[in-house]
């Protein structure tokens, strides 16, 4: 079985943090969040991997090369414009010859890919659809079923009035290869608005497999801590690299005695945690950070060389690669992108986000 992550979006929702980092790119728990799929994909024996990509293709390309490292085999069907996820797959199409899966690279879940694909093939679908329940589905593309689990109808982003069901789409297909004779060729195309509702209309069986696994879409900032708090909390159960302890540190890194942590952390390597320092997870904070005395976390993610200098405060907040903040200052429930600066006791208002390499000054 061989799967395709679709991982060449734009990433808007997530801006500031993916100017320079792709999407799949962004540390969870301090390792880029493609890996993590890599892994769950490898948990269920999928080892054929290609990656549909486009937007900042090198930086992806470069960490993940041929996939041996990860023990798995890694292609790259390259986009020169960015193609939909339906034509996108139809640019890897030399790629697949057989009954494939097809992955939104942005998904956070512990879904039993066997048990889906097993779904597929006793129903002898076209393609087969994961659905998750969520609580306001109105962001996200709804699917209605009928009783045998499968497809009658898609509604993308509906109105509140138009809502039938918290079912959606949860972007992971498994398709039959020749779904992909349906996809023209180079043009900009959607599985969920073309593709699906093409294949309905031609009589072709459409079927829904629903889970109550965990998942999470990581494309927005609040979703992003929501799954970092997730997953320190063990809410993603059957995922097993979970941190066991409460607090876990990486190599050549130290915690002065003084330092307070309460509540899941996860600390890289190379980091200094100061005197006085006061963290309250879930907290991650990435490789060569330090933080100076009375420095205060709560509940935010770091990722790499940040430095805290005395007293700086972050709180519910992002704060993206090489961010300093001076002595002083307040950072509440704001995203910062890769060098910035958070001049001395200057207090962002709550909900900033700051373009990479600015400086920051008290206003
Ligand atoms: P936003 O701009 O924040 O909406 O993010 P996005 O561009 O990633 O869009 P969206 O979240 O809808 O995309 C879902 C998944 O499909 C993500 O993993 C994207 O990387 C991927 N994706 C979306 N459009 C394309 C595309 O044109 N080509 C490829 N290869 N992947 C795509």
């Amino acid at each position: 079985m061989k799967a395709v992550i679709l991982v060449g979006g734009q990433a808007t929702r997530l801006l500031p943090l993916t100017y320079n980092t792709p999407k799949a790119m962004v540390p969870v728990l301090n390792t880029p969040f493609l890996e993590h799929v890599i892994h769950h994909l490898a948990s269920h024996q999928i080892k054929d991997i290609v990656l549909a990509l486009g937007r900042l293709a090198h930086s992806i390309e470069s960490h993940l090369g041929d996939g041996s490292r990860f023990g798995v085999s890694i292609r790259y069907a390259l986009e020169k414009d960015p193609l939909g996820t339906a034509g996108a797959v139809k640019n890897a199409a030399s790629y697949v010859d057989d009954t494939f899966l097809v992955l939104n690279g942005d998904i956070f879940t512990d879904l039993d890919l066997s048990a889906m694909i097993d779904f597929h093939r006793d129903r002898k679908a076209k393609a087969t659809i994961a659905l998750t329940p969520v609580e306001d589905p109105s962001a996200y593309g709804l699917i209605e079923t009928d009783a045998r689990d499968r497809v009658l109808n898609f509604l993308e982003k509906p109105d509140k009035d138009e809502i039938t069901t918290n079912m959606i789409n949860a972007g992971t297909y498994v398709l039959e290869p020749d779904v992909l004779t349906q996809i023209p060729a180079g043009v900009k195309c959607s599985f969920e608005r073309e593709v699906f509702p093409k294949l309905l209309a031609d009589g072709e069986l459409v079927c829904a497999y629903t889970s109550r696994a965990y998942w999470i879409d990581i494309g927005t900032p609040p979703m992003y801590l929501q799954l970092h708090s997730d997953l320190l909390n063990g809410k993603c159960r059957q995922y097993d690299n979970t941190p066991r302890s409460e607090i876990t540190t990486g190599v050549n890194s130290s915690i002065h005695p003084t330092a307070r942590i309460e509540g899941p952390t996860v600390i890289g390597a190379n980091c200094s945690i100061g005197p006085g320092v006061k963290i309250s997870g879930p907290v991650a904070i990435g490789d060569g950070c330090t933080i100076q005395e009375e420095s205060v976390i709560k509940k935010s993610i770091i990722w790499r060389n940040a430095r805290l200098e005395p007293h700086a405060r972050v709180t519910m907040s992002i704060i993206a690669d090489n961010c300093c903040l001076r002595s002083g200052c307040l950072c509440e429930e704001s995203v910062l992108g890769d060098n910035v600066t958070v001049a001395y006791d200057c207090h962002l208002p709550p909900g900033s986000s700051i373009e990479p390499g600015t400086t920051v000054e008290p206003a």
